[in-house]
């Protein structure tokens, strides 16, 4: 496995890969990787020649207060990691190679990125689509790989691969869980061992969603209702937000005629934590 931490180095070894007709996956990642991030891994493999993650705890995507100083870091393992799962480079550029001084140029999707996590992180998403179109920029990637774990974010990617024509086909994989169902999220690390039973709520909250629209329940009150009956009943968690969007624009549904996401985010202790699910969808993608 080769590493590069340079992005000028990085984008030289993926213009010669291209050059030689070799077709390049890419996986950003931030880090402390889990085996959601692996399963991306591997999909890149399955449809590219080489795999590269990126590593790169994003400081542009965390707000005031929120926890980029604690955001969990362990290079070597994730480097040990990488290379079992078959990745050919891992790129792991440092803050101040990927934002020169006085860096001025972002990249801001209007639309997607209001609701649902925009609401209580305004800035978030411009900062992960202005490192996004940094890493598609220097990776050069035929086709890049992302988690339905952080739906949002999916969909806002791939409107700005849309929306400002990168050649980069994108790719979601399905939400890797733990086997009691908690969806996998390097921020896990930080639950204490109550905190980690508690967290469960969510998935129930979900499971529930399912079950309901599954015996033919529509209304997105009833649905939302009922999942929020389920999270209170549990003292540590705080609901962020639960939401029952349109899979396309996600905007607030109000009858669950079409695909539709079902998005939950939730402090538990202190800890945020979201979670999802798609109804309404003939063929479960996932
Ligand atoms: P990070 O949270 O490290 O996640 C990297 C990728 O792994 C994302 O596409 C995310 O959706 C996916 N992922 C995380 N947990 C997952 C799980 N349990 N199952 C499946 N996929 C999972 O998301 C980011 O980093 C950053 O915002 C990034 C896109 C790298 C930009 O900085």
């Amino acid at each position: 496995m080769k590493v590069f931490a340079e992005p000028d180095d990085m984008q030289a070894e993926s213009l010669r890969l291209r050059r030689e007709g070799v077709r390049i996956g890419l996986v950003p990642t931030m880090g402390y990787l889990h085996e959601g991030h692996l399963s991306l891994v591997r999909i890149a493999r399955e449809h590219c020649d080489v795999a590269v993650v990126s590593v790169f705890v994003n400081p542009t995507q965390f707000g005031p207060g929120e926890d980029l100083d604690s955001y969990p870091r362990d290079f070597e393992r994730d480097r040990r990691l990488c290379e079992q799962a078959g990745t050919a480079i891992l790129f792991c550029p440092s803050a101040d190679s990927m934002y020169r001084p006085a860096h001025s140029v972002y990249v801001q999707e209007e639309s997607l990125s209001r609701g649902l996590c925009g609401a209580s992180r305004p800035t978030h998403f411009c900062g992960v689509t202005t490192v996004v179109a940094k890493l598609f920029n220097i990776v050069l990637p035929h086709v890049a790989v992302f988690g339905r774990k952080d739906a949002q974010q999916a969909r806002i990617l791939e409107r700005m691969v849309r929306d400002l024509n990168f050649p980069v086909r994108l790719l979601v994989g399905p939400i890797v869980r733990e086997p009691d169902g908690l969806a996998m999220s390097s921020r896990n690390r930080y639950l204490s061992p109550r905190e980690r039973r508690d967290a469960l709520c969510l998935r129930k909250a979900l499971l529930e969603t399912e079950r309901l629209y599954g015996e033919g329940e529509r209304s997105a009150a009833a649905l939302r209702a009922r999942m929020e009956t389920i999270i209170r009943q549990v003292d540590s968690a705080t609901i962020d937000y639960l939401a029952v969007v349109d899979y396309e624009n996600l905007q607030p549904l109000e009858t669950v005629d079409r695909p539709a996401l079902v998005a939950v985010a939730a402090r538990v202790g202190a800890t945020r934590l979201i979670d999802n699910t798609l109804i309404g969808i003939e063929e479960n993608e996932e």
